[in-house]
């Protein structure tokens, strides 16, 4: 849907807007209506702000950018603007700030919106680089969204009696091979067309990609629990000297949220402690122990561009698409994302979400670790912030791509780059591997 904008007519681009705007308001509402307001003022985790944080931030973000820029309007609340930079104050300092109280962050986010809507009423989406295609608006309802992600992990993070419910997912199926051969070849990366894709996604430019084996699965908990209980964390000739340091020091045994039990591996999650899922993709591993299980699997994580390649390039057309399934955006048959399941879904639950070559579940249920660090494309220019990427552009970060179940649709882009510390695992997190070919492979 969001790469046709520019053949809708103004009032139907409107209408779209308003609609995503409502749909990512809902979900943060959900989010934070759900816990107490001792709930929302609460530093469940060092890593992670407290809820009111993100709440008004989402509110902060939304005024500066279409209340004061795209609407040219005064500011709601001038004072707080500092409190709400995310580069001023660390997650973790962020509970001994004078934020807003619920009720107030309530009341603002309501009055920004109001602003909003009045301000998409009388906007022309024309004229500028900011409102062509509603790109501001896609911005923020992108931001939103991702951060009600960052609520969702901090809601996992949280301990007491569980707040939040979803349906189960579809069942899992057994796929008809683990891996298969990517014949490789020049592909173009990124996108130059999508309108709502953001300044790192951009521009589309080719890339060469050798050929090489990907799993058509990600790595589930019963096959990590191989590694688990064969010693992998003991083990120093699995991990990369920086990986073996930290599992160390973090004194690291096994994902986080599994605890063995009177002989029993349980998981923990959203409240809910459960026997391990063995048939469903390995969460919250970190950089490090997705590095290392490959290895012991023998076997490498893809590099970014690998990724990109299974997920978008059709052998048929020689075409890059915007999913693995085609052009067409996604829907729940399609795949795991926006909440509608409380968990990854069961490796094999989606047949209809794979590539041509039969790789699946790239898009939803986990975000994939890959090897890459976090580059700009040839061609990148920061747009409209240099905070949103530039900043972050080094060796500090290891790319994720594909989008968690907790990711929406507006923003799991096949083109879409997420990025982490190679130490982070209370992210959504899990992995494929790949591997280069053997020669007789290549015939
Ligand atoms: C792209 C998910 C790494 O949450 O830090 C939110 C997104 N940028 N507010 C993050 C973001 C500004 C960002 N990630
Ligand atoms: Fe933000």
């Amino acid at each position: 849907m969001t790469h046709q904008l520019s053949e809708l007519t103004a009032e139907e681009l409107r209408a779209f807007v308003a609609a995503q705007l409502e749909r990512s308001r809902g979900r943060t509402v959900q989010l934070t209506d759900a816990v107490d307001t001792d709930d929302l003022v609460r530093q469940h985790s060092r890593l992670m702000s407290p809820l009111v944080w993100d709440y008004a931030h989402i509110g902060n973000q939304e005024e500066l950018w279409l209340v004061r820029d795209v609407g040219g309007r005064e500011p709601v609340r001038q004072d707080i603007d500092e409190l709400y930079d995310a580069f001023m104050h660390a997650r973790a300092d962020r509970p001994s700030l004078p934020l807003l109280g619920p009720a107030e962050t309530r009341q603002y986010v309501v009055e920004v919106r109001d602003k909003v809507l009045d301000v998409l009423d009388h906007v022309k989406f024309q004229g500028s680089e900011l409102i062509d295609n509603a790109f501001a608006f896609g911005m923020i309802v992108q931001h939103e969204q991702q951060h009600d992600e960052t609520m969702l992990a901090t809601h996992q993070l949280r301990t007491g009696a569980p707040v939040l419910d979803a349906p189960a997912p579809p069942p899992g199926r057994r796929l008809a091979t683990p891996e298969v051969l990517v014949p490789g070849g020049v592909f173009e990366m990124g996108t130059s067309i999508e309108p709502w894709a953001l300044d790192n996604e951009r521009p589309a430019h080719p890339v060469h990609v050798a050929p090489y084996v990907i799993d058509t699965a990600p790595v589930s908990n019963g096959d990590y629990l191989k590694f688990v209980t064969g010693g992998g964390y003991q083990d120093p000739q699995w991990w990369s000297e920086a990986g073996w340091a930290h599992v160390q020091k973090a004194s690291l045994v096994a994902p986080r949220f599994w605890e063995l039990e009177d002989g029993n591996w349980l998981r923990t999650r959203f409240g809910h402690r459960e026997l391990l899922p063995l048939d469903e993709p390995v969460m919250h591993v970190c950089f490090y122990e997705a590095e290392a299980y490959a290895k012991w699997a023998g076997k490498r994580l893809p590099t970014e561009e690998e990724w990109e390649f299974a997920a978008r390039y059709d052998p048929a057309t020689g075409r890059t698409r915007r999913f693995p399934w085609g052009d067409e955006s996604p829907g729940p048959q399609h795949a795991n994302l926006g909440q509608r399941h409380l968990r990854p879904a069961p490796v094999g639950a989606y047949p209809a979400g794979a590539s041509p070559l039969g790789v699946e579940q790239l898009i939803g249920d986990i975000w994939e670790w890959t090897s890459s660090d976090f580059k700009p494309y040839p061609g990148f220019r920061a747009f409209p912030y240099d905070e949103y990427s530039l900043v972050f552009f080094g060796t500090d970060y290891k790319m994720l791509r594909g989008g968690s179940f907790g990711t929406d649709e507006i923003v799991a882009r096949g083109t879409f780059r997420n990025w982490d510390y190679p130490i982070r695992r209370q992210i959504f997190a899990g992995f494929r591997c790949a591997r280069d070919p053997r020669p007789e492979e290549l015939g």
